[in-house]
């Protein structure tokens, strides 16, 4: 897909004679007549770049910039005026205006500056349309770069890391990377490595024969082969055990699976992606995680921005997530006021993308008039605020965090963690286990990355 600009003047010949001739080279070309007609078209289309006249009914073009430059931080404006307003051109460039060229504008400047500006912008839409990405929804260069590189491993077979905050987007990337990958032959898999214990996600990744265990009725081929020929999305990677960080380890070094209670081993071909919001090489440094089985998984990593990184995805985000809801679909809710969408663009979003995923479907739930009010999307972050995990959630991770740090005091000694916990020792050894911490990692000699049980 070409680039996209939008063109505005209020001069409706002039307009449709620009259109013609940039489209002509190749550029979608969006049209409007005012300043307020083209800030209602960028809120529906996705636009590379602006191309505005100075004097117009209405707002002027610099009145133009001004908006788009704060809800569409990174979008370029380009301004054209009649000769006589130079003053007025050179307190816009040092404002961000990109250029400001007079009219009548020279055809080959002006392509010249149009292609100077997208290329600074690092906005290139040649691939927005493909299937794989159409639901990553973005125009931040970052992530343009980011899907790019997707595009490019995707025939490769190599395994994925996608590291990210919390509700950055992983999810969505890896599905897309699977999607992107014309050569697949199976599906893609997923599982939550932190939602199973051990031997459950043992079994669930590798199969059972009938009767391995108890409870073990009838035969379960694993999660490896049922996504033969495709992607094994393992999510939370942080989380797996360490004995199951080993056999997943075995089964990729061998490219065979061994299904609890079978003596056979099959042969799978899959390509792993994995997710996680941790910091795995802290988690290596404290022997949580295996160093190799890390470098096994992260051939490739993609690291997602957080969305307080990428401001100018949040109105298009905005736009995307209320079409999407019901309010809007029964015209009940048309937009958000200009000042709720500053508001947004300039909020922290400790939970990216999904928290701002709530914020539009519970505004757009809770409006009583079409056009949603600022104080309503205030409200609706306030509560996001307070947005927290869950106490399961933050008592795991608080247990995790202490647990750590009591054995590095008592440099692996569990007997004097134990002191140190109040907690008698068996308690204390139940409690390493199910963090499955291994005491041994902080003994003050060896720091031995092993795991094997
Ligand atoms: N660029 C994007 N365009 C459209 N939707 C997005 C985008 N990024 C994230 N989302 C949506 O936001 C939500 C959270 O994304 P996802 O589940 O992929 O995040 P995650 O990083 O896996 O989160 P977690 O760490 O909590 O597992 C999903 O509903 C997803 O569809
Ligand atoms: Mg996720």
């Amino acid at each position: 897909m070409s680039d996209r600009l939008l063109l505005v003047d209020d001069d409706a010949s002039l307009l449709k004679l620009l259109a013609i001739r940039l489209e002509a080279e190749g550029f979608a070309v969006l049209t409007a007549a005012s300043a307020e007609q083209a800030l209602q078209v960028l809120r529906n289309h996705p636009v590379d770049l602006v191309l505005t006249d100075l004097r117009m009914e209405g707002a002027s073009g610099l009145e133009l910039f001004s908006q788009v430059r704060h809800f569409y931080p990174g979008l370029p404006v380009i301004i054209m005026s009649a000769q006589g307003t130079i003053p007025e051109a050179v307190s816009a460039t040092q404002m961000g205006v990109f250029e400001f060229l007079t009219k009548p504008v020279d055809k080959t400047v002006l392509l010249a500056t149009i292609r100077a500006a997208l290329t600074q912008s690092g906005v290139t839409h040649a691939e927005v349309l493909e299937d794989w990405r159409e639901h990553i929804v973005t125009r931040s260069p970052a992530m343009q770069r980011i899907l790019n590189q997707v595009r490019q491993v995707a025939g490769a077979d190599v395994n994925v890391l996608v590291t990210g905050a919390s509700g950055s987007g992983k999810e969505l990337l890896a599905r897309a990377l699977h999607e992107a990958d014309a050569q697949r032959r199976g599906p893609m898999v997923a599982v939550n490595c932190g939602a199973l214990p051990e031997q459950l996600l043992e079994s669930e990744l590798f199969g059972h024969v009938k009767g391995a265990f108890t409870g073990a009725v009838r035969e379960h081929p694993g999660l490896f082969r049922a996504a033969q020929g495709g992607t094994l999305f393992l999510d939370e990677i942080g989380d797996m055990p360490l004995p199951v960080q080993v056999k997943l380890l075995r089964a990729l070094q061998e490219r065979r699976v061994r299904p609890v209670g079978s003596t056979t081993s099959e042969a799978v071909d899959v390509r792993i992606i994995s997710a996680t919001n941790r910091d795995l090489e802290r988690e290596m440094r404290e022997g949580l995680f295996r160093e190799d089985l890390y470098y096994r998984l992260n051939v490739v990593n993609f690291h997602l921005p957080p969305l307080a990184e990428r401001q100018e995805d949040i109105p298009l985000l905005v736009n995307h997530f209320l079409r999407g809801t019901g309010a809007h679909q029964s015209g009940r809710v048309t937009s958000f006021a200009p000042a709720a969408m500053d508001v947004m663009i300039h909020a922290p979003w400790p939970g990216n993308v999904r928290q701002l995923q709530n914020v539009v479907q519970r505004t757009a739930a809770l409006s009583t008039t079409p056009v949603i009010a600022e104080a309503l999307v205030r409200e609706a972050l306030a509560v996001a605020d307070q947005y927290l995990p869950s106490l399961n959630q933050a008592r795991l991770q608080f247990e995790h965090d202490y647990l750590v740090k009591v054995l590095r005091l008592t440099s692996g000694s569990v007997a004097e963690a134990a002191l140190l916990a109040q907690r008698n020792r068996t308690d204390f050894y139940k409690l390493l286990k199910r963090h499955n911490i291994e005491p041994e990692r902080f003994k003050a000699d060896g720091q031995e990355a092993g795991g094997s049980p």
